[in-house]
């Protein structure tokens, strides 16, 4: 493949979303030193804006080399030391690889679910614990890309504290299009992706302690599982003492710092309205179309579209079309949805008229 001769795609799947042209510039900066003192004012600033974004003072917070899904591992094996309990809620595909991570890391898991596109009310986790509880950490998606529902984490987050456990919630997909407020809401662990709302292409975790997480690690008895996700030296590196642990993703780390640049110029609550009203624009022309969505309505994130393909449609045919023929990608549905549905993203640079009105135009030619 001629690298120069890549086909640019409006991408409106469940990620990676468009990119800035800034955030690609800023990758293509001269590649220095991870101990280099400019690279180290970038990790500074990098601490700094996530601070802003994840609404936190949390000290603890930083950017995983890797993907949203060694964030997840990330919070989980750090927390987690075999035999521990956790409560995992079931909501979809990602609650269900939170799962998978907590049983690797060696702890007991119990699990609730909810039917896909539903969400928990505070009542289900509370009688999870007393059930089977007193339980370590309960751990949540946020926003369930495979399904397009919020759960409510503010009168979960009180039912888990009152407890006397710690509450881990991904924001892989809400974080910077959606309200999250780690401090407000109590979350204890946090983790995020780049690649979504953020608009950055993927590479970076963002991640977040609260003190009360952080005295947990603090007093484990057992080594982190993880070698290169063991928060314990990760955070000597990106704190005072600059020690090595691993090579640092240099110009991953430049594109991150000019992502969050763009999100808190444009502002959290301009970029959380803006995700709304251009998900009201896209669900009302999807309607038009008399297409269906598969989320309870009172719970539907804005970024994430996840509909149903119509009767008689060959779904995996329509969306070949509008990558073959309209350089639009949008996602398939996955797991429970797989085959029946499409999942439209509109996240971050891709939440735009513009995008909302290519693929209504497109899908009207091809249905
Ligand atoms: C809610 C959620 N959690 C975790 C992940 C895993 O992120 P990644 O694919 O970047 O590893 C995803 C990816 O789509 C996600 O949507």
């Amino acid at each position: 493949m001629n690298l120069a001769a890549l086909q640019p795609r409006l991408l409106m799947g469940p990620g990676p979303s468009d990119v800035n042209p800034r955030v690609l510039e800023a990758m293509a900066r001269p590649t220095i030193g991870h101990l280099d003192p400019q690279f180290l004012e970038i990790l500074n600033e990098i601490r700094e804006m996530l601070q802003a974004v994840f609404r936190t003072q949390n000290k603890l917070t930083l950017a995983v080399s890797g993907t949203g899904s060694a964030g997840m591992e990330t919070c989980v094996v750090n927390l987690i030391e075999p035999g521990d309990k956790m409560l995992v809620c079931l909501a979809g595909v990602f609650g269900t690889r939170m799962s998978d991570v907590a049983a690797r890391a060696g702890a007991v898991v119990s699990t609730i679910s909810v039917p896909w596109g539903q969400v928990f009310a505070p009542e289900m986790i509370q009688e999870a614990i007393d059930r089977d509880g007193p339980f370590k950490v309960v751990g949540i998606v946020h926003a369930e890309t495979s399904t397009g529902a919020a759960q409510p984490i503010p009168p979960i987050s009180q039912v888990v504290h009152e407890a006397g456990a710690l509450l881990l919630v991904d924001t892989v997909t809400s974080l910077g299009g959606m309200e999250v407020d780690v401090d407000g809401w109590r979350v204890d662990a946090c983790y995020s992706g780049t690649q979504k709302c953020l608009s950055c292409p993927p590479g970076l975790s963002p991640v977040t302690f609260s003190p009360a997480a952080e005295e947990v690690m603090a007093k484990r008895r057992t080594k982190v599982q993880s070698w290169y996700l063991d928060m314990n030296m990760v955070r000597q590196y990106w704190g005072s003492e600059r020690l090595y642990h691993h090579t640092a993703p240099i110009n991953m780390n430049y594109a991150l710092h000019e992502a969050l640049r763009i999100v808190l110029e444009e502002g959290l609550e301009a970029r959380w309205a803006r995700h709304n009203s251009v998900h009201r624009a896209l669900k009302s022309g999807l309607e038009e179309l008399g297409i269906r969505y598969l989320a309870d309505p009172a719970h539907q994130l804005p970024m994430l579209n996840a509909v149903s393909a119509p009767d008689g449609v060959d779904e995996a045919a329509v969306r070949k079309r509008l990558l073959d023929d309209y350089s639009i990608e949008i996602g398939a549905g996955l797991g429970e949805f797989k085959g029946k549905a499409w999942r439209i993203g509109i996240m971050g640079e891709s939440a735009t008229e513009r995008h909302v009105g290519a693929v209504l135009g497109a899908l009207k030619q091809l249905l």
